[in-house]
This record gives C-alpha cells, structure tokens and sequence, in this order.
C-alpha cells in the first residue's frame, strides 16, 4: 500500500521542517517539500492523509516495559495483545519488554518462555531486554548467546533481595560480560539491603500504609546505590544504563559519571516528572496506586529532572508499565505496604504526558521526538530503522494533534486496568492517526490492526558507544 502524508509539521530530533511524506509498503519512500512531489505521488497512491495543521513524527518507542510480569504473586495485568494494543493507541509503535529470568532457569529458556507469551501477540514492533536475576557460570556464557539474538541488555538489580538482587560482586561478573560483547547493563539502582530494614523498622512499628513504601526509600539511598553501580562499571569498562531514575541525588551522580567521560546513560518516566509522594500520601489505601519502586519522590525533584531531561544527562523517557488492578492486585498490600505489587500503568500516555513538558516550555519540539523516539532508537540498536522519518525508515509514524484537548481517565484508557495514575488529568494534544510498518494502526477513533501485526526485533548493540 502507498500513502501520501500531505501538508503536515514534520519533526524530527533536529528540528521541524514542513514537508509532505509518501509511504511505499512498509517504509518510508520519500519526504518532499510542500508543492513539490505530493501532487504526483496521490495520483499512484491509495490513501491520503491530510496533516494541515498537525505534527508528523516518528513513532514513540517505550524502552522499559512489563506485559504480563510476575511479581508479588502475581502478574502485570497487562497482556502483550492489550497492552501493545494500548501503547499504539497513544503513539507509541514499538516496545522493548523485558524477559525475566526466574532463579534456577536458563536464559534460553526465559527467551524462549518470552516468545511465546508476545510473538503473534502483538499489535506493534517489540523487542527483548533480560532480566539477569541468577548470576553464574552458565548465565554469563548465554549473555554472549543473547547479544547474538539481538537480546542485548542486561537489566541487574540492587533492589529486591531474595528476589531479583544481585550482589556486588554477581554485578561485576555481568559487568565484565558487557564490557566484552557491547550488551548494556540496566541497573535498578535502590540499596535494597538498606531499603528492607528500613521497611522491617516501619512494620515492627505498625506503619502499615502505601506512603511507607517512600519514607523507607528514601533517594538517598538510590544516590547511593547509582554511586555504586557507576563505580562497578568503571572498574570493569561497562557501559552502564541507568533505569527509572527518580531523584535529585541518582541524577547528580549520573551527570558526574558523564562529566568525565563514563558511558553512562539514563532514563526516567512521566510519573517521576508528573506525581510526587503526595499521592502516595492520599488518604486510606488510594496510595496503593502509586507505588512502584524506585518511589514517587517529593516535588522538589521534578524540576532537576527536567533539567536532566534538558541537559541529556537524562537522555530517554520510558514508562516502567506495569499494571497492577486496584481492586484485586494493589489489594494484596492492603495490610502491608511491602505487598502492594510494585508497578505504575502509562504505557498509553507517554507520548501526551512528555508534550505537555513541550507545552509548558520545559522542552523544545525536537527533544520531545529525541527523548521519546530517536535516542531509544539509538540506544537500543533500532536505529535508522527506528526513530526518525527518513527514506529508508519503518514507516512508524504519528499524525499528532497538537491542539485537541483529553482527559485521561480509567473510563477511556485501553490499557487492561482499573485505574489512572492521572485520573482527571486535562492534556493538550492527541495522536490522531498511527502507521506501524506502513500500517494504519488508529485512524478516526478506530483500531485496524489484529494482535500479531507486530514483529519481533533483534537489536543492534547501543550506538552511544565510544
Ligand atoms: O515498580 C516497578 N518499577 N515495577 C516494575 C519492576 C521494575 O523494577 O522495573
Ligand atoms: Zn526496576
Ligand atoms: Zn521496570
């Protein structure tokens, strides 16, 4: 199929140009300037779209997802059909999940297990990040393997002991892997030793409610545990991603690394940018609905991080989806904040929740499509086929409105759960219409795509490297 993108803003992270866009098969044909070639390319075309008075941008790419995650007992609500299909709906055309590896399993074996669950699944393009959660001999040889099957960062963790945590040393081991291959380490940076006495203080003295899932996390403690793992990575030569970072004190660290020439990158989420522990606070158990680790932090941090966001030392903006129903999930902590299942829906409003950072000056255009799209394309070995509208490119595109007016709310969201983060939350803008492969995916309110349009994608390694 062809399509003619005609008189529409089109951005990309260098700037905005007017220009119109033909489509051929799955990519991107051509981009002329307005007058030009369109009027030609519509006589062969099948489909028109008019974009007078809108952007043209490549579609978002969500690097830190969870569809269908054990945790706690129990599973993000989210399956890999409902929550890509949700993803599509808010402009963003590709997700990279993460495999997680249970204690005593093989890294194949999680692959293979993560196959199954998304492939024929799919609305949109998704790829693989592993999660390491069993350091040993065999793990660390099937990291190579992994790199090979485009499955090439790591995510490790210093949170969650018994569960996910890694020790130092199990951290150094993976890291030397990754100095070796090119694979990326992503770290949960959390001192999660220090996080479960904290939280076993609170409940020995009977705070029991979702706002102690902060108060025993405090960022001081996540400063500490990025300090560390910047260190760990030095030592071995890795390239070291930080991921949801969260506060004032992980950021100073991550832009003193960069200072001096370490490659160390980092993202952060709408909620960190958009919530606070205030939330968390709300009276009975609503703050349920807020905890996901590392924790919503006071207020204060929200600037620093956009100012990251502004400087690069914050280069990309992902969700950390991961969906847990207040009704009968969130209520498996009802007694004890520690068994709230950690995790945040808002796959489907990245994209409209960075705009409103565009809207109120804290980023320019341009940064909104390299936050969200170009430099997880780059990041994540997915560029130029990812990340920009060039000939050559995925035709992902997002026919973006930016002056339409939503509410977010849990009574229009597509995404498989019972609640919004942002409940009421008035935006500005919209994606109108969205193209996945040369695919109309949403177009005039509708969904046109079945589950299983969406391909796998092996990745290069990451493109920052130096
Ligand atoms: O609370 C969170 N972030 N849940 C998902 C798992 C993780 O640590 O990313
Ligand atoms: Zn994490
Ligand atoms: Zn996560």
């Amino acid at each position: 199929m062809s399509i003619v993108i005609k008189g529409g803003t089109v951005l990309t992270s260098a700037g905005a140009i007017t220009a119109d866009v033909l489509v051929e098969g799955e990519r991107v044909a051509a981009l002329a300037a307005p007058g030009g070639a369109a009027d030609e390319w519509a006589r062969g075309a099948e489909k028109m779209i008019d974009a007078t008075g809108k952007y043209v941008l490549p579609g978002g790419i969500d690097a830190h997802t969870h569809m269908e995650m054990p945790f706690g007992g129990t599973f993000s609500h989210d399956t890999f059909e409902t929550g890509t299909t949700a993803a599509a709906w808010g402009g963003t055309t590709t997700i990279i999940d993460f495999a997680v590896q249970a204690k005593g399993t093989t890294l194949q074996s999680t692959l293979d297990k993560w196959h199954e669950k998304a492939d024929g699944n799919c609305a949109i393009d998704y790829g693989f990040h592993m999660i390491v959660s069993d350091v040993n001999d065999t793990t660390l040889k099937e990291m190579r393997t992994c790199v090979d099957a485009g499955v090439n960062s790591f995510k490790m963790f210093m949170a969650y002991p018994g569960v996910f945590y890694a020790t130092d040393g199990e951290i150094l081991r993976a890291m030397r892997v990754s100095a070796d291959t090119g694979g990326l380490v992503m770290m949960h940076a959390e001192n999660g030793i220090a996080i479960d006495e904290l939280a076993a203080e609170a409940l020995a003295s009977g705070h029991t409610e979702p706002v102690q899932h902060g108060l025993t996390r405090p960022p001081e403690l996540e400063g500490e545990a990025t300090s560390r793992a910047i260190t760990l990575a030095k030592v071995t030569g890795s390239p070291l991603y930080i991921v949801h970072l969260s506060s004032a004190h992980a950021l100073h660290a991550v832009a003193g690394a960069r200072n001096d020439g370490q490659n160390v990158f980092a993202e952060t989420c709408p909620q960190y940018l958009y919530l606070s522990i205030e939330d968390l606070a709300k009276p009975g158990f609503e703050g349920a609905k807020y905890v996901a680790s590392p924790p919503l932090r006071e207020k204060k941090h929200q600037a620093d991080l956009w100012r990251g966001l502004r400087t690069n030392d914050l280069s990309v903006v992902s969700t950390d989806h991961c969906p847990f129903c207040f009704a009968e999930q969130k209520e498996l902590g009802r007694d004890n904040f520690t068994k709230i299942p950690n995790g945040i829906p808002g796959v489907e409003h990245r994209m409209d929740l960075l705009h409103q950072g565009v809207v109120a000056g804290e980023i320019s255009l341009a940064r909104w499509v390299e936050i969200t799209s170009t430099t997880p394309a780059r990041m994540f070995g997915l560029y130029p086929r990812k990340g920009v509208i060039a000939p050559g490119a995925d035709a992902d595109i997002v026919i973006y409105d930016p002056g339409a007016r939503q509410t977010l709310s849990a009574r229009t969201h597509h995404m498989n759960v019972d609640y919004s983060a942002y409940e009421g939350l008035e935006v500005t803008g919209k994606a109108e219409t969205v193209l996945s492969r040369g695919r109309v995916v949403v177009e005039s309110g509708a969904f046109h795509v079945a589950a299983g349009h969406g391909r796998f994608l092996e990745r290069d390694l990451c493109q920052y490297l130096n």
